[in-house]
């Protein structure tokens, strides 16, 4: 307590009394032997004294096992912790994490939980973000989806911070989008992440560009990401492209497959086709029980009550959480009590004794070919609350299997160094083994002579990687 008021004390004596010094108090640790709510407040009161203007609110340290700013958190989750520090201090109080859109803040607000709210992520993804709210524009705000993979993952990795949603964010010099030269026509074949950036971002620079989407929606693999549980978001950045689309003119064909014929009217044509699951070749993929997860996180087909996944990259994961938590929707309290954080001015660290333990609405088996740990390919600050929600849903998770077969008593794999045949008698079993890239329209076009830009999924079928979507859509978009 010394070290932090001595700061404050110090630097008000540095600054003088006009300058704004604000202090981020951590209001709840989340890890065990943290402070209690006591001793929170006697800090506080001790900043004030020693010359804070405002407290910020800080929750959670990185060590600790609560996600407190992942997609799965639910939206201002946390502005009841500032809440409660309200009286106990004079100096004005903010509240943070994930207050993604203007709606949000202003509901906080209103309530009274805070007296300003700050954001940080929200900022990478729409630098505007305060400019659009002002002028009503709100439905042009690019929202942050909490996906964590290009702003502090790639801190941990020693990257540069960027933005899933923005890859302009921290690269403001060198993509840069300046009026074309000359007005191509332009046609885009694909209306998922890699096509809807390049075509808002092409046409904004003047090109006159044509969508052809061959679903009834734009969105591509989008539309099954936001089913999964925590992933709600990607509505909002479907949202954020469809009125981006419109304010730019482009010309949006959708139940439209493109033709070869009919592309070679146009003047560049960018391929942005994504991706198609791929079928292994296991003995009974045709059985009724195997369904694909496009299939599954339609609606189109509904799992049973004992489901296999085969494949555990990061489609598995999200499938696995959407059979044991289907229909769920994303509540504060529910998410407060799975993770085990005191409400109340109870323990130290704000943390309960015993986490309430989930009742998940599936047995579900997760199974991976390859005998490394479950997981290893997802993001580096959120791969661990995927690992920990699978784990308090009972699912069993299997690595190092082969598949054998599949038939009525279920799918039979191979396991352990003697290759033992066992069966996991389940009534579905999902395929979530990799995909493949949609390429049919290249060869067509190509031996007309006819050159194409491919992006995205239809380039690399890698798995969940929206970012490098978006990202090539924009470098494209910003030479051609
Ligand atoms: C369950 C799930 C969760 C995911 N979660 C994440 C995540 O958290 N983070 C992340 O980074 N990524 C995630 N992804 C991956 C992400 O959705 C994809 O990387 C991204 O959508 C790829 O974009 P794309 O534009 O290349 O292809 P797609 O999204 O596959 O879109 C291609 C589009 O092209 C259309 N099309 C194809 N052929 C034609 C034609 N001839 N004419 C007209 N239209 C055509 C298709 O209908 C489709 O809409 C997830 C994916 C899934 C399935
Ligand atoms: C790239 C990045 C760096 C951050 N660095 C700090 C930091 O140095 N100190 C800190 O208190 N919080 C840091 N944060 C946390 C944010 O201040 C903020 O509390 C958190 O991201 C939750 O708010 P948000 O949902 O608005 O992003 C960082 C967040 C990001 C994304
Ligand atoms: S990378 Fe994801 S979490 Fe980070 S700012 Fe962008 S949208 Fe938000």
């Amino acid at each position: 307590m010394r070290f932090p008021v001595e700061i404050v004390r110090r630097t008000r004596e540095a600054v003088g009394p006009n300058f704004i010094l604000i202090f981020r108090l951590s209001m709840l640790d989340l890890v065990p032997e943290g402070s209690t709510w006591e001793e929170v407040v006697q800090l506080a009161k001790a900043v004030e004294a020693a010359g804070a203007t405002i407290i910020n609110t800080g929750i959670g340290w990185h060590e600790a096992r609560v996600p407190t700013i992942g997609a799965m958190v639910p939206r201002g989750a946390y502005s009841w912790v500032t809440k409660r520090m309200k009286g106990e201090v004079n100096i004005p109080l903010i509240t943070t994490n994930r207050i993604n859109t203007p709606d949000i803040g202003e509901a906080i607000l209103a309530r009274g939980d805070a007296d300003m709210v700050s954001m940080a992520r929200p900022l990478l993804a729409d630098p505007e973000f305060v400019l659009k709210a002002a002028q009503k524009r709100s439905d042009e705000i690019n929202t942050c989806i909490a996906c964590n993979q290009a702003c502090l993952d790639h801190v941990f990795e020693q990257k540069r911070a960027t933005c899933l949603v923005n890859p302009r964010a921290c690269y403001e010099t060198e993509l840069t989008f300046q009026k074309a030269a000359i007005s191509k026509r332009i046609a885009v074949v694909g209306g998922g992440a890699a096509g809807l950036a390049f075509a808002s971002y092409a046409a904004e620079r003047g090109h006159q560009v044509t969508l052809f989407e061959a679903a009834h929606e734009l969105g591509g693999q989008l539309n099954l990401a936001k089913q999964v549980p925590g992933k709600e978001e990607f509505f909002e950045t479907l949202r954020y492209f469809g009125r981006r689309l419109e304010l730019a003119n482009v010309d949006v064909k959708l139940n439209t497959r493109a033709s070869a014929e009919e592309l070679k009217t146009y003047e560049e044509i960018v391929l942005a086709t994504g991706v198609l699951p791929r079928q292994p070749e296991i003995p009974g993929m045709d059985h009724p029980k195997v369904i694909s997860y496009p299939d599954l996180l339609s609606g189109r087909k509904k799992a049973g009550a004992k489901v296999a996944i085969i494949g555990a990259g990061g489609i598995g994961f999200d499938v696995a959480e959407f059979l044991v938590a289907e229909g769920e929707k994303p509540d504060i309290g529910v998410y407060l009590r799975a993770w085990g954080v005191d409400e109340k001015e109870g323990p130290r660290g704000g943390l309960q004794t015993s986490p309430e333990t989930p009742q998940p609405g599936r047995t579900v088996f997760l199974c991976q070919r390859k005998s490394d740990r479950m997981g290893a390919s997802l993001g580096k600050t959120t791969g661990w609350i995927h690992r920990a929600t699978l784990k308090a849903n009972k699912v069993k998770m299997i690595g190092g299997v082969t598949y054998d077969r599949i038939d009525d008593q279920g799918l039979w794999i191979r396991e352990g160094a003697k290759g033992e045949l066992r069966c996991l008698e389940v009534d579905s079993v999902i395929n979530c083994s990799g995909q493949l890239s949609q390429r049919e329209l290249v060869e067509p076009l190509k031996s007309a002579g006819i050159p194409v830009h491919l992006i995205g999924g239809a380039d690399l079928a890698t798995e969940l990687d929206a970012k490098r979507a978006i990202r090539q859509g924009a470098e494209l978009a910003a030479k051609i």
